[in-house]
């Protein structure tokens, strides 16, 4: 069985879905690696060291005929349609896919009459735990997002004791405590900042105190969908939630927020007036930019400066630290194939809650979205 790795392509992507030291492993499951030269280049994965481990490196030029003799095609972003319609009928292709975002892929996916897995839509349950790459990748963005907010900070993190005199720790103010919030909590924490945060479902309270913040509580009723995510807010709500921690907002030096609801914008936590009250020199980071913002006037990949407050809009933050989050990423492929490959064959299981959950299409047929 053959797996190949094509080189990312879209723009600013550094990640890859592979790193040379997985590919011991997926031979151990009876694949055969090859992967596109350069493919791991801006993760610091050499062509050399991809050899070394037992792959084989094509050229550019010998990548069409990898994409047509492939079994499985591993990348981190969706396959352009061109070359998802190139599969092999039965082949699998894993990667992020966005079930109504991604329509195209997924139509050109179908109508080769392969399968598309989506690291978007893996269940949440424990024996998943380790294909969960929204879960790695958060990760990684969580802990950057707390060094873009110490590096743009014209102060200290830590509490400094001087002969000249002391100079107390800066205020970090988190809102969505989920993977990512988490993290960056866990992260300024370790800087030495005051780390407060807030999040809409119950358990958050405990996970907070858990990476050793301090949990804001409003008087407002919890919000909780299935599967341990949020629920949407009402406008009411929403306006109520602002107000509420509209004070918090006003002492923190730097923001961080990562609140996401699955399958819609983020939230609105955060409106110019609240921004307004912080202290010039603050620093705002916004990890939803890219869905819409948590906050207002923040815009994805750019740095904006209102009225003194530098909010630094979140875009392709994991790409940042591309030998991590690929090493996170590879692991969590290896995990998937671990499930998908019995005896040097694929088998996925339609019944399989995994494969339930994360087949977008499944030997051609189109399981999820409005398409399906
Ligand atoms: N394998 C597993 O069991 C597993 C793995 C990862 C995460 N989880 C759980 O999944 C859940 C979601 O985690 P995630 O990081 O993917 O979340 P996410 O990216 O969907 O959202 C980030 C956070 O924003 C919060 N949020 C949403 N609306 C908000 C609002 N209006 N104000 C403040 N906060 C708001 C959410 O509650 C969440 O904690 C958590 O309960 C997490 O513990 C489970």
């Amino acid at each position: 069985m053959k797996l190949f790795v094509p080189k990312e392509t879209r723009e600013g992507e550094r990640r890859v879905a592979l790193v040379p030291d997985t590919v011991s492993k997926l031979a151990a499951l009876g694949l055969d690696v090859t992967v596109e030269s350069d493919a791991g280049a801006a993760a610091f994965a050499t062509d050399a060291d991809y050899t070394a481990a037992g792959a084989t490196v094509v050229e550019p030029g010998a990548v069409a005929a990898a994409f047509a003799d492939a079994d499985v095609i591993a990348t981190v972003r969706p396959l352009d349609p061109e070359r998802a319609s190139t599969l092999k009928a039965g082949a699998v292709a894993l990667s992020f896919l966005q079930p109504n975002n991604d329509t195209e892929t997924i139509a050109a996916i179908a109508g080769a009459g392969a399968t598309a897995l989506s690291f978007d839509l893996v269940p949440r349950i424990s024996r998943a735990q380790s294909m969960d790459a929204l879960t790695s990748q958060a990760l990684v963005t969580g802990y950057r997002a707390t060094l873009v907010g110490a590096e743009n900070l014209p102060k200290f993190f830590p509490l400094f004791m001087t002969a000249a005199g002391t100079i107390p720790p800066a205020k970090v103010l988190v809102l969505g405590a989920g993977v990512a919030g988490l993290q960056a909590i866990a992260t300024a924490k370790r800087l030495g900042a005051v780390v407060s945060a807030y999040d809409v479902r119950a358990a958050s309270k405990d996970e907070v105190h858990s990476v050793g913040a301090n949990f804001i509580e409003l008087d407002l009723e919890a919000l909780e969908a299935g599967g341990g995510y949020a629920k949407e807010m009402t406008e009411e709500r929403a306006a109520r939630q602002r107000e509420l921690l509209t004070p918090y907002i006003t002492e923190s030096d730097v923001l961080i927020t990562t609140a996401a609801v699955p399958g819609r914008q983020a939230p609105r936590l955060v409106t110019s007036e609240m921004l307004a009250g912080m202290k010039p020199g603050s620093v705002v980071v916004d990890l939803a930019s890219e869905t819409g913002g948590n906050v207002e006037g923040s815009v994805a990949g750019e740095q904006v400066i209102i009225d003194g407050v530098k909010i630094w809009g979140a875009k392709d933050v994991a790409s940042e630290m591309p030998v991590h989050a690929s090493r996170l990423y590879a692991m969590n492929v290896v995990a998937l194939l671990g499930l998908a490959v019995k005896e040097g064959e694929l088998v996925l299981d339609p019944e399989d809650e995994v494969f339930e959950g994360c087949a977008v299409v499944l030997n051609g047929e189109i399981k999820k979205g409005d398409a399906a």
